[in-house]
């Protein structure tokens, strides 16, 4: 059965044996209750190199007071099983205590987490890029691997990398969704029959942006108008935002042109649900 490490001690021993014996290091960073988007980064880490570690660690700094810390989804016997089969080494699964031991430093990126989700969650990004910050010296992994799921997550990690010089490759993995076009992701399990099916409204709306886009539409408010209005037609369905942005800087886009990013963070019932496509 694959280890399932709950001290920093451990895995570092795991790694600089590794290290030592010139291996190179996959990190794939999660929140656990794992599915296949998370097991299409942990295949991707695995076909890049030697040895892989999975993450597991529902991170209490990056939610919100109001937000589902104690709700989140949690299963690590299934997750190490995932784990393994997908050909990881070791799954590291600390306790909030190993990882902040009275800490008082936090590393926060500016401007670009204020905008999209991060104005609606003010300390998630800062919970996000400490967490990220302190996997990477404990790991010290050669590449670390993203879903484009949580594209503004990919934005400040791959900022946070450059401007702190961490010697790590950050690789972006395309979104996994479900058969109907559903985005998969952990929390789809707080949704009933019923905002299930309304959860489709937020993929519906993106694929008709994206359609007007391909048809030659350039202005970015008509864009945003179609997909809002798509996910409006959804009664159970409360939009945080529509947003299309610059891919790079989050600037607010004009025109509906490369590199561009359309995004939709919309609540179905109390589940808030986030997703989106770039236009390359
Ligand atoms: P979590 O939500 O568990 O996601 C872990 C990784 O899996 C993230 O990089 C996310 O983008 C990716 N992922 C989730 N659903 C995906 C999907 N449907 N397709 C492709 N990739 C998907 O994101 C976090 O955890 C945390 O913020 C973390 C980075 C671990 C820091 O605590």
């Amino acid at each position: 059965m694959i280890p399932v490490v709950k001290t920093i001690d451990e895995i570092r021993e795991y790694v600089n044996k590794w290290h030592k014996e010139g291996l190179s290091v996959g990190l794939v960073p999660t929140m656990g209750y794992l599915h296949e988007g998370h097991k299409s980064l942990i295949d991707r880490a695995v076909s890049e190199n030697d040895r892989v570690v999975v993450s597991d660690f529902v991170n209490p700094t990056q939610f919100g007071p109001n937000e589902d810390l104690e709700a989140y989804p949690r299963d690590i016997e299934r997750d190490a099983a995932l784990c393994e089969s997908a050909g990881a080494a070791v799954v590291f699964n600390p306790e909030p205590e190993e990882m902040y031991d009275n800490a008082l430093t936090t590393v926060s990126v500016d401007k670009i987490t204020k905008v999209l989700c991060g104005k609606t969650r003010p300390v998630h990004f800062a919970g996000v890029c400490t967490v990220v910050s302190k996997l990477f010296n404990i790991v010290k992994p050669d590449r670390a691997y993203f879903g484009q799921k949580d594209a503004q997550q990919l934005i400040v990690v791959k900022k946070m990398v450059k401007d702190l010089n961490f010697d790590i490759e950050i690789v972006g993995c395309p979104i996994v969704r479900e058969a109907d076009g559903l985005a998969k992701s952990s929390r789809n399990t707080y949704l009933n029959a019923e905002e299930r099916k309304a959860a489709l409204c937020l993929s519906r709306g993106l694929s008709a942006g994206r359609k007007l886009i391909e048809n030659g539409e350039r202005s970015a408010e008509a864009v945003k108008n179609v997909v809002r209005g798509e996910i409006e037609k959804e009664q159970l369905a409360k939009i945080d935002y529509v947003e299309a942005v610059n891919a790079e800087t989050l600037d607010n886009a004009e025109t509906a042109e490369a590199p561009l990013l359309v995004a939709v963070a919309v609540y179905i019932g109390k589940t808030r649900l986030i997703d989106n496509f770039i236009v390359e």
